[in-house]
């Protein structure tokens, strides 16, 4: 079988040499490796290796000077290597550890680091360098900034576990004159280390010609250069620790975390046969690494348009290799599955065919690629998609693991990496910002150089639905029919628990007859029209006992409505609830598409914002509007077993019942949420330009976090009373998002705000208000809070206004129609009174849902 492997002809019995010949190296390997124990002179069994003292007798290593040494009872117990790291050598000055007797060739270094409070040290505050021959590895290095920095990303991935310690690999070429590593403090501060091991590896671990992504072969020199181990993954399996890799004692981690959308790939194993591909590779990575892989197919995906994307914090300025792990463990064939692979952003490989470069089905591969990562960036992106041009049958790419590594520039392997001293806050909020900002940024590129081409092509997919470029011109009124909304009302509102329970499977409405919607419209008479859509015209209607209806009439020449009719019909079908618009049943006789539903006397939201001479809404109604369509949308997305993702969210498709009670409408987009093992549903990019959220847009995944995204570009609608899109401002001004993101992030939001609102605020709940929006616009989806927080805070938002109205007035009920006015009248008095504010608002007990959370409300 090997014979095919390399697709080379390859006698037996010099196969069987070789094998020996390589058993034997690793076993002599075994034999001269130091696992180091510092700071104490006794030995110790840990992770199934003897690690010898720094100070035991008779070893082949000398200290230029004993230090301090370190030890701890308590530790968190978290690692096997617990026991180790109870002792450590601390440092003051220089140290020098030199180890003798090793031959010649390529080392795995890796230093273990746990720091423990010992004496007077404040073990937070480490700061040393860090040298090997004379080959820097770490400079002004601070061991807890480096952890902290670590556990925030873990974290912020999704992660719970955060680690106490660290370990740093390196791979060194070492001279005949044995191996030097060089401890060194900055001057006044101090280092310490727990432990060390020295492997040797065997020189083909690297081949030094490896192809440069964007160019041709480069040479390496990797004999003469040291090489830092940044990221080592398993891909699409668990973690290997370091036992199980018993050549190395490598660790390959869990690569989800570092997966742009965990799970956009599924994950598939078979332990069955596999072999290395080459017989010089069984160093490269354990077979364990190969029985896993991470595959892109999506059952409910057709289209296979996205990537999977890996994404890993690098430092700058250096070269990086990449070694990505291969192995087909599925198709018998070559060309059965080929990928293209993309290192940061650029073509690494085109037409990759795992089958073919493995020479075989279950062959063991690895391919690597060098890319430079400037100093411009600090992230390194890795990823597989289809190719576009590709003939293959299936458009789907596997990889199976991953490692990435730093080169030495100019004989140095250090980067300061500078911690923020309050921690990590700081550092995330700025890339926070960042991201928005490009977000943000990449959004109206798009927007002014396509937005003609892209209305049109809007229009023409959804029929002119919704356009957000005219005001007004989409508006339809669902209206009610008949009794069934006093069973739902009851329903929803009835219990928490039946949140679930209140989805009805088998709940279609009922089917009216063409007849019965004639006499409820007049026989369709274009008097009763109250709105026209993409899907066609709306009547207002009434049934025979007197009930006001929405009539909605699918334009019989609509291809796309008969899909958007029977996805509306299916999602009302199954849900109830106070904040959604009720269907009350349709009519699919004689090729007609038509839906009725409960009549919403007020229409959009957004008649009632700007674009109508209808009476300004008041700020506690608007808020009010807000909390009902947020309530909507967080059943949408929780009360069903898979949860919907509504895809269309704007002021358009808010509306109010004639209470101002608002409801989400429209669900002709709606799509079903990922099931539960995936954390998105990738389909075509649809939905309202200006409320689209650009990582859905990037990446055609649809998670829920794209309608939290639009729900903010509502939030910041509401507020400002203008159109998402308004192509005759000035082009900063253009796109609402970004335009409202600018002031928002100088925490000025006022300045832009609605005139109808002014001095009728609190504009304490304003400033909150701001940051929720700012929330829902992060350019990650992840990072952007669930409906269900949007809608906490927002209550909360409701809460601190109305304790300013009650502040200021012994006259707690504004009635709607007197809100704004009364608003009005009382604004000057209040203007004054902001500092009084705070202090009543404590006093009556209102607590703040981010007290505890990273928001402020200083
Ligand atoms: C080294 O080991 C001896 C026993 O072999 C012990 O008495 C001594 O205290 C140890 N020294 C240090 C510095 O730990
Ligand atoms: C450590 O080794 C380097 C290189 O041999 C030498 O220059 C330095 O003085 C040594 N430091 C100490 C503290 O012995
Ligand atoms: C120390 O090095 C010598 C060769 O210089 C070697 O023979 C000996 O085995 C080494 N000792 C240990 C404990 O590794
Ligand atoms: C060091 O950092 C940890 C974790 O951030 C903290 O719990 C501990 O109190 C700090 N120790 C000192 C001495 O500042
Ligand atoms: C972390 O999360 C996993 C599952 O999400 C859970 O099983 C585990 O107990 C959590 N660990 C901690 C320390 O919370
Ligand atoms: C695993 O691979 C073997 C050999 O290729 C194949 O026969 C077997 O069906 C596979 N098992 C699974 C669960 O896919
Ligand atoms: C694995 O290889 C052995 C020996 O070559 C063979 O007998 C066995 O059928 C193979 N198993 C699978 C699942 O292919
Ligand atoms: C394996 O490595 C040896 C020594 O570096 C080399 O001579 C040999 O050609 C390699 N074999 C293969 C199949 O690459
Ligand atoms: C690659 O693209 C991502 C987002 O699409 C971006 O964040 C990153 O900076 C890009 N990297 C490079 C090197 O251009
Ligand atoms: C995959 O990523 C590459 C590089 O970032 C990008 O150019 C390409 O458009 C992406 N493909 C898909 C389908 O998203």
């Amino acid at each position: 079988m090997e014979k095919k492997v390399q697709g080379r002809e390859v006698l037996g019995g010099l196969l069987f040499l070789v094998v020996v010949f390589v058993f034997v190296e690793i076993g002599e390997a075994q034999s001269k490796s130091f696992f180091i124990n510092c700071g104490t002179n006794s030995s110790l069994n840990a992770d199934g290796r003897k690690w010898v003292g720094d100070l035991a007798p008779n070893t082949n290593l000398t200290l230029s000077s004993p230090a301090i040494q370190a030890s701890t009872s308590t530790l968190s117990g978290e690692s096997a290597f617990d026991s180790l790291y109870k002792t450590a050598r601390f440092f003051t000055d220089g140290l020098n550890y030199t180890f003798q007797g090793i031959d010649q060739g390529s080392y795995v270094v890796r230093l273990h680091f746990c720091p423990f409070p010992w004496d007077q040290f404040n073990v937070n505050e480490s700061k040393f360098d860090i040298a090997a021959n004379g080959l820097k590895l770490v400079s002004e290095f601070n061991v807890h900034g480096e952890i902290e920095f670590r556990n925030v990303f873990l974290q912020s991935s999704g992660g719970n576990s955060s680690s106490f310690s660290l370990i740093k690999e390196y791979i060194l070429p070492v001279k005949l004159n044995g191996l030097i590593i060089e401890f060194a403090p900055v001057k006044g501060s101090f280092g310490f280390i727990n432990a060390m091991e020295i492997i040797p590896v065997v020189d083909t671990l690297f081949e030094d010609s490896v192809a440069k992504v964007g160019g041709n072969a480069v040479t390496l020199n990797l004999g003469g250069r040291g090489i830092e181990s940044m990221y080592r993954l398993n891909v699409g399996g668990d973690e290997i620790s370091a036992s199980e890799d018993s050549g190395l004692w490598r660790t390959w981690e869990v690569d989800t975390s570092y997966m742009i959308t965990a799970n956009a790939g599924s994950e598939i194993h078979n332990s069955s046969n596999i072999t290395y591909a080459s017989v010089n590779d069984s160093t490269v990575a354990p077979l364990l690494v190969y029985e896993t892989a991470r595959i892109m197919s999506n059952n409910e995906v057709l289209e296979k348009r996205f990537n999977m994307s890996w994404k890993f914090e690098v430092h700058p300025d250096f070269d990086y290799l990449v070694r990505l792990h291969f192995c087909e463990l599925v198709y018998e064939r070559a060309k059965e599955r080929t990928f293209r692979i993309y290192i940061n952003n650029r073509t690494a490989a085109d037409n990759f065919d795992v089958f073919s470069e493995a020479g075989g089905k279950n062959k063991a591969y690895h391919q690597d690629f060098v890319d430079t990562v400037s100093s411009k960036f600090d992230t390194l992106w890795i990823q597989l998609g289809p190719d576009a041009s590709a003939s293959s049958a299936v458009t789907d790419a596997i990889l199976s693991g991953l490692e990435v590594f730093k080169l030495s520039r100019n004989g140095n392997l250090a980067y300061v990496e500078r911690y923020k001293p309050a921690g990590n806050s700081s550092k995330k909020s700025k890339s926070f910002i960042l991201w928005v900002g490009i977000g943000a940024g990449v959004a109206s590129v798009v927007l002014v150089a396509s937005i003609v081409a892209f209305v049109l092509c809007f229009c023409k997919n959804r029929r002119n639905k919704s356009s957000d470029t005219k005001a007004n011109t989409s508006v339809w009124r669902p209206l009610f029919l008949h009794g069934s909304i006093q069973n739902s009302t009851a329903n929803a509102k009835g219990s928490r628990q039946s949140l679930y329970g209140s989805v009805a499977s088998t709940r279609v409405g009922k089917r009216f007859t063409l007849s019965e919607i004639r006499a409820a419209t007049n026989n369709f008479d274009e008097t009763l029209v109250i709105g026209v859509g993409g899907f066609g015209k709306v009547y207002k209607g009434e049934t025979d006992d007197g009930t006001p209806a929405a009539i909605k009439r699918a334009n019989p020449q609509s291809e796309q409505g008969l899909s958007e009719f029977e996805t509306e019909i299916e999602m009302l079908s199954k849900l109830r609830h106070r904040h959604l618009v009720s269907m009350i049943g349709f009519c699919d006789e004689q090729n007609e598409m038509i839906l009725v539903y409960e009549y919403m006397a007020n229409g959009t939201l957004r008649s009632h914002l700007f674009g109508s001479d209808l009476p300004p809404l008041s700020w506690k109604q608007r808020l009010e509007a807000c909390i009902g369509a947020a309530r909507g949308l967080h059943y949408l997305h929780t009360g069903a077993e898979r949860g919907i993702i509504h895809r269309d969210v704007k002021t358009t498709n808010i509306l109010l019942d004639e209470n101002f009670v608002a409801k989400m409408a429209d669900f002709g987009l709606s799509k079903t949420g990922p099931a539960l093992d995936h954390t998105h549903v990738s389909t075509a990019v649809k939905g309202s330009f200006g409320y689209l959220d650009p990582e859905y847009f990037r990446r055609q995944q649809l998670t829920e976090k794209s309608d939290v995204y639009s729900f903010g570009v509502v939030l910041f609608e509401v507020v400002c009373a203008r159109a998402v899109i308004n192509p005759t401002l000035p082009k900063d001004q253009i796109n609402l998002a970004e335009w409202a993101m600018k002031w928002q992030r100088q925490r000025s939001l006022e300045t832009i705000i609605d005139q109808r609102l002014h001095g009728s605020y609190s504009p304490e709940s304003l400033k909150k208000f701001g940051e929720i929006a700012e929330k829902c616009l992060a350019d990650e989806g992840k990072t952007r809070p669930t409906m269900g927080e949007v809608l906490w805070h927002l209550e909360y938002v409701l809460q601190l206004h109305e304790a300013w109205m009650r502040s200021y007035t012994s006259d707690n009920s504004f009635s709607s129609s007197q809100a704004l006015q009364t608003d009005e009248r009382e604004a000057e008095e209040r203007q004054e009174g902001e500092t009084s504010y705070k202090e009543k608002s404590t006093s009556r007990g209102i607590s703040d849902p981010d007290s505890t959370d990273e928001f402020e409300l200083s």
